[in-house]
């Protein structure tokens, strides 16, 4: 069996990895951060290291000797982390960087899926703006989604109705000095309900976690730009058992297969981006990392531990692990950004009422864009904080987490209201269905 680990170093700084901490922490491992928030700092130690600077992380793992690290973010993975702490002997959770490719080219994704036949949408692919104009100027007037290849922090994807708006955006990703180095993609475009299963995996074993909604939209019923993620809730009633066990066998599996006879195994968490379409699930992206707000959603989830599923999927031994246990509640996640998000923030505004919500019964409060500044808490950008309640049903598990959202206040501060609103009201569908076939 492969010993829990003891002494952590989590690479990152969002509310992501303060999820990681705290649950780690709870499991009475020592938890370090780099370079780690406010909250990272109350339940750990915070080290002086940008998440992408890898030879001083190492330094650091060694300093320290931490005894697992774990990547948040998926900018050091596709800049190849996991390669450099193998190399130094360092034990380490997350793909390399040839399988970290998965998210840092939609290209390469879209490769694999075909490999695995994995249900996605049809595409077209691009070295450059010129030809993709052509391409879109040959074709009749159509919906289709337009994405940079390479990683563009959620700023590299238009969804667009028609012609005019595939090549505005294709104009957008000329324009931008560092997308429009990348290739293009041209996708055919769906409708559906949004859904994020993600899967810990050392290449061959699989554990599917629990279905998880996310609100990338920045405006209450999903309207307005793009965002890293406003909320989530999970499990979400959009995704039963019999549907979960069809995207395990359909998509997580010949994935993960795919990437393994492809050379690349993937060891880390695969994160699947699916929309729900009347044709069944299809694969819109895949990440290569936990997602946030879905992790500390998750992660409130958890009951068994964190440490040793780790720790052996970074041995490649996930197989001597217990099944995970997790709770039979809901978990809620509101994000509360700074005002301005995702365009510019300001920083340094005092955050008052974290005590109060964080001593509400069933709640975290994780901090994202935080830092101490004399002993006070201040929002340092966009997501500042995200707060995350369980219930034993989804409704109270939201009640809760408003509850404590309110207690939160900084200059300008906001969130969306609606988040697991889409979950209750499927809920609800289907019990109103269920009575109709009982009546
Ligand atoms: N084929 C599609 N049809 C309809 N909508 C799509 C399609 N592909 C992407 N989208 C929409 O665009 C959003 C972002 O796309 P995608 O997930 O591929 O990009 P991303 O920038 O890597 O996102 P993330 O920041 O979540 O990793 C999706 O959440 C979805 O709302
Ligand atoms: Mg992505």
């Amino acid at each position: 069996m492969v010993p829990a680990p003891r002494r952590v170093l989590i690479v990152g700084a969002g509310a992501r990895e303060h999820a990681l901490a705290w649950k780690l922490a709870t499991e009475g491992v020592e938890a370090f951060a780099a370079p780690g928030n406010a909250g990272t700092g109350q339940v750990g130690t915070n080290l002086d290291a940008a998440a992408t600077d890898i030879p001083r992380l190492v330094e650091l793992a060694r300093e320290h000797a931490v005894d697992l690290t774990v990547v948040g973010p998926e900018a050091p993975l596709v800049a190849g982390i996991t390669d450099a702490f193998t190399a130094a002997g360092l034990p380490i959770f997350g793909p390399s960087r040839a399988a970290a490719r998965i998210e840092g080219s939609k290209l390469f994704c879209k490769q694999i899926l075909r490999r695995g036949d994995v249900p996605t949408g049809l595409f077209e692919a691009f070295t450059g703006p010129a030809r993709a104009r052509e391409w879109i100027e040959a074709r009749e007037d159509m919906p289709v989604v337009v994405k940079a290849d390479g990683l563009a922090a959620g700023k590299g994807v238009f969804v667009c109705a028609d012609r005019g708006a595939a090549l505005a955006a294709i104009d957008a990703l000329a324009a931008d000095p560092v997308l429009s180095r990348g290739g293009i993609l041209i996708e055919e475009r769906f409708d559906g309900i949004e859904v994020s299963v993600m899967a810990i995996t050392d290449g061959r074993t699989i554990v599917t976690l629990p279905p998880v909604q996310d609100h990338k939209a920045a405006f209450d019923g999903d309207t307005g730009p793009n965002t890293g993620g406003m909320g989530a809730y999970a499990p979400t009633p959009f995704v039963d058992a019999a549907l979960l066990a069809d995207i395990e066998a359909r998509i997580l599996v010949p994935t993960v297969h795919a990437l393994r006879r492809g050379k690349v195994p993937f060891q880390g968490v695969l994160f699947a981006g699916l929309m729900l379409t009347p044709q069944g699930p299809k694969v819109l992206e895949f990440n290569a990392r936990f997602g946030d707000p879905e992790c500390q959603t998750l992660l409130c989830l958890l009951e068994s531990g964190l440490g040793p599923l780790l720790a052996a999927t970074a041995a490649r031994r996930l197989e001597e692990v217990e099944t995970p246990v997790w709770k039979r509640a809901a978990a809620v996640t509101v994000v509360i950004a700074s005002e301005g998000y995702p365009a510019a923030v300001q920083r340094g505004l005092p955050i008052r009422g974290l005590e109060a919500a964080a001593a509400l019964p069933s709640v975290q409060v994780f901090h994202g864009a935080t830092r101490s500044d004399g002993g006070r808490i201040v929002a340092d950008g966009g997501r500042a904080i995200a707060v995350t309640a369980t219930g034993d049903t989804l409704a109270r598990a939201k009640l809760q987490a408003y509850t404590a959202v309110r207690e939160i206040r900084w200059q300008g501060a906001w969130c969306r209201k609606d988040i697991a609103e889409k979950g209750l009201l499927e809920e609800h569908r289907r019990a109103a269905a269920a009575d109709g076939e009982g009546a």
